[in-house]
C-alpha cells in the first residue's frame, strides 16, 4: 500500500531563500519541496506540494485531501497564530497533520507561541530550518504506517 500525503506551505513562503533569511534560512521552497520529494521516493510515498498566500485556498486544500489523500504536512505559517477556519477544517477531514515550522517558534515574540493548529495535530516540529520538513515528513509516514 502506497501512502499519499499533501504538503501545504501557507502565506510568504513563496519568498524562502530572500525572506529574513537570519531566520527563515537560505533554502528556497523549490529546494524544500525537492528535498521532501526525495525522502519520499526514500520511503515509498507520494506527495503533492502546495503554497498559498490565502486562508481559503489552504482550507479547500485540506478539504480536497480527504479523497485521496493519508495525511497533511503542513507549515501554516502566520495563520498557525490566527486561523481557527485552518484548524477547523483539519478537525472536519480528520486526516492526520503534522505541523512544522523553520523557525522555533517559541524562542520567538510571544504572539507566535500560541498555534491554533497544535490541537489538532498530531505533533509539531519547530526551529530545525528545511529539517523540520523532512521530520515532519518521516513523522507523518511512521505514524500512519503504524495506524
Ligand atoms: C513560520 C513561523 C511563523 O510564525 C511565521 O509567521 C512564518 C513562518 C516558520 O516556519 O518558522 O511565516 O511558520
Amino acid at each position: 500500500m502506497s501512502f499519499k500525503f499533501l504538503v501545504l506551505h501557507g502565506p510568504n513562503l513563496n519568498m524562502l531563500g530572500k525572506r529574513e533569511p537570519g531566520i527563515y534560512g537560505s533554502q528556497t521552497l523549490d529546494d524544500i519541496n525537492k528535498s521532501l520529494q526525495k525522502l519520499a521516493t526514500e520511503l515509498g510515498c507520494e506527495l503533492t506540494c502546495f503554497q498559498s498566500n490565502t486562508e481559503g485556498e489552504l482550507v479547500s486544500a485540506i478539504q480536497a485531501a480527504v479523497q485521496d489523500c493519508h495525511g497533511v504536512l503542513m507549515n501554516p505559517a502566520a495563520y498557525t497564530h490566527t486561523s481557527i477556519a485552518i484548524r477547523d477544517a483539519l478537525s472536519a477531514v480528520g486526516l492526520p497533520c503534522v505541523e512544522v515550522h523553520l523557525s522555533n517558534i517559541h524562542r520567538r515574540e510571544l504572539f507566535r507561541h500560541t498555534s491554533m493548529i497544535a490541537p489538532v495535530a498530531i505533533g509539531q516540529i519547530s526551529g530545525f530550518g528545511g529539517d523540520s520538513y523532512l521530520l515532519g515528513l518521516r513523522a507523518l509516514f511512521n505514524f500512519v504506517k503504524n495506524q
